[in-house]
């Protein structure tokens, strides 16, 4: 196999796909969900195996509190129990994990958790991975300017969420939707877009190589001329 060269220092993912991954096997659509988190496993994993230092994951939108109160609450099961679950993973590999979003919105429950793993793995030197729950794109805008206004400061960037964290080089979205749907809007001013057909349950380790071969032809040219 080939080796990766130019390889991203933060990738980011939109997992869509999961409710007609699971629609298409005649289940409900949380199976779909279940499935999602092996290939977030898969890719955590090709992260710290590859060597890409950041990995975020667009795991629930403001949004996404639309929904029926079944999947929303199906789904914060599922985060609970695998963040508990990960939680020795995440040792053994390095994994420095974070999540971002209005976490007012989350669970007492699913916050100490959340508080408990961040601090747990505080020391995580390989791999940060940020899971961006209860988060949309022009709720950090909106948050971050009051917080700047209050500041008395001018400059936006610091107060956003992702404070510390690079922007990322690369968003990926699966499932053949071709849109941002109020995910990182500041912070994406420059990435590259890799859109796939390929659905979030069936995304491993194969379709994550072929979208960062496919980031890696890529010319970046932030608005100058390049030769
Ligand atoms: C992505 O899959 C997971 C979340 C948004 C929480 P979906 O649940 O959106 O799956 P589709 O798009 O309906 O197939
Ligand atoms: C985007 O997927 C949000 C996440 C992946 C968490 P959605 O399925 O909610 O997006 P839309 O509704 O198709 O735009
Ligand atoms: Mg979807």
């Amino acid at each position: 196999m080939k080796p990766l060269e130019k390889l991203p220092t933060h990738v980011s993912i939109i997992m869509d796909g999961n409710g007609r991954w699971a629609k298409e096997r005649g289940k409900e659509r949380i199976y779909g969900h279940f499935e999602g988190v092996e290939s977030v496993r898969a890719v955590t994993e090709a992260c710290v195996e590859w060597g890409i230092p950041y990995l975020s994951l667009f795991a629930f939108s403001e949004e996404n509190w639309a929904r029926p109160t079944a999947e929303v609450e199906g789904l914060m099961a599922l985060m609970l129990k695998s963040m508990h679950n990960e939680y020795p993973t995440f040792k053994k590999n390095g994994v420095r994990f974070v999540v971002l979003g209005n976490r007012g919105r989350l669970s007492d429950e699913l916050n100490s958790e959340i508080d408990y793993l961040m601090d747990a793995t505080a020391g995580g030197d390989k791999l940060t991975m940020i899971l961006f729950m209860s988060y949309s794109g022009k709720w950090d805008i909106q948050q971050a300017a009051k917080r700047m206004a209050e500041a008395g400061s001018e400059d936006l960037e610091p107060f956003l969420v992702t404070a510390g964290i690079p922007n990322p080089d690369l968003i990926i979205r699966t499932s053949g939707e071709k849109r941002i749907s109020n995910f990182l809007l500041w912070q994406a001013a420059y990435s590259e877009f890799v859109f796939t057909d390929t659905l979030w349950p069936d995304f491993r380790k194969d379709s994550f190589r072929a979208a960062l071969e496919e980031f890696a032809s890529r010319d970046r040219r932030y608005g100058k001329v390049t030769k």
